[in-house]
């Protein structure tokens, strides 16, 4: 299944049109096809003729608890011949909050796992995404390979567009995976002389990323939409079902390249689940007691659970990490103070002075 997300944080852009049309194309085409609407306006899901009031589930219950993965194939809707649904609704907008307390690569690659949970049924899945790079968005690119970006004809969108693809860059480079990105000229009036030359930067910036197609306004684009079915099934001869039947085309035409080895995935699939490391220290006399090792950056109780109880005269500090099998060095600091851990007898010296205590997670 080839999983494509349709990005860019710029609302209004096409993003939505491109993600119910694409679909109406590729599956005019004979595809089978899954659209996904982590938009919480659930502008996809009208678009295709579902009123996202009338469900009892969508794709909240979906993300929203680890177990939930599994309940994709559930929630899904079919739409039309060939073309499925993952619906959204409003209550999509919680999920950022309901979230925020868990890891982040637990919150993020929801969506992913729950795309693996499908039987091979489907040869692309377009996800329509949020006019925003929050948390439904990075779920869209953990579980997608390619993205397109649809990219009004105006100056102020190309813009907004390299911010855009800086931010995908670098999202990629923290999660280690490959995504193919392409730009989709849209809501292109090529009656005005501006919209030409814009359309002209475009290619020029952009070059081979940029599709041949162009999707020019079509009014009969946001009837089909106000009508719940993609445009090449309310006005096949409509300028908007040539322009994405030709950018469908495009898209069949150029499956992504191989993905690259993808080392910090491997690296992940193979690191052992971290193990639950509980250390102490105890001192009559200290307020505040941190500590920060190569496991945390060297910010001081960064990433552990910290908890100080009085033990008669003594306070005693329980620091809690979590931890893959591996050496480490750390250092507690007391009172603003960089100090080996008194109590381990295995330390070596420190790079700036001083010794750094040693940890064997096996
Ligand atoms: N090529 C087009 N011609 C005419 N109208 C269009 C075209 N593309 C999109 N529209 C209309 O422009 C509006 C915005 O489009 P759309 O909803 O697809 O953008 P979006 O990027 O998904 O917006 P949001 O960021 O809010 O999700 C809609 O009313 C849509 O019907
Ligand atoms: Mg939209």
């Amino acid at each position: 299944m080839r999983v494509i997300a349709i990005v860019n944080q710029k609302g209004g852009c096409g993003k939505t049109t491109s993600t119910v049309n694409l679909a109406g194309a590729l599956a005019a085409d004979g595809a089978s096809v899954l659209v996904v609407d982590m938009d919480p306006q659930a502008h996809a899901t009208l678009a295709l003729g579902i009123d996202p009031d009338e469900l009892s589930e969508n794709l909240y219950e979906v993300l929203a608890e680890p177990t939930g993965v599994a309940l994709l194939e559930r929630v899904l809707v079919n739409v039309s011949e060939r073309i499925d649904l993952a619906p959204s609704s409003i209550v999509l907008s919680a999920l950022e909050q309901k979230l925020a307390s868990e890891r982040h690569d637990a919150r993020t690659e929801r969506l992913a796992t729950a795309l693996d949970t499908l039987p091979p049924r489907y040869e692309y899945a377009l996800i329509d995404c949020p006019p925003n790079v929050g948390l439904l968005t990075f779920n869209a690119l953990r579980a997608a390979r390619e993205v397109i970006v649809p990219l009004e004809t105006s100056f102020f969108a190309i813009d907004g567009v390299q911010k855009l693809l800086e931010t995908i860059a670098l999202l990629t480079d923290r999660i280690g995976h490959d995504l193919s990105v392409r730009i989709l000229p849209t809501l292109y009036d090529g009656r005005t002389r501006y919209a030409r030359q814009t359309l002209g930067d475009i290619r020029e910036l952009f070059k081979d990323l940029c599709f041949d197609s162009v999707i020019r306004l079509n009014v009969k684009l946001r009837e089909a939409a106000r009508h719940g079915v993609p445009v090449n099934l309310y006005t096949p001869a409509a300028n908007g079902a040539l322009d994405y039947a030709a950018a469908a085309l495009e898209i069949e035409a150029c499956p992504p390249p191989p993905a690259r080895t993808d080392v910090p995935t491997e690296e992940k699939l193979t690191q052992p689940d971290p193990k639950e490391i509980v250390i102490r220290f105890r001192d009559a006399a200290a307020g505040d007691v941190r500590i920060a090792g190569d496991f945390n950056g060297w910010v001081p109780d960064k990433d552990v659970q910290s908890l100080v109880q009085a033990e008669g005269p003594e306070r005693v500090w329980t620091k809690i990490l979590n931890l893959p099998p591996g050496t480490y060095h750390y250092r507690y600091v007391v009172d603003g103070e960089w100090r080996e851990d008194p109590d381990n007898p295995n330390a070596v010296p420190g790079p700036v002075g001083g010794r750094n205590s040693v940890l064997v997670v096996r």
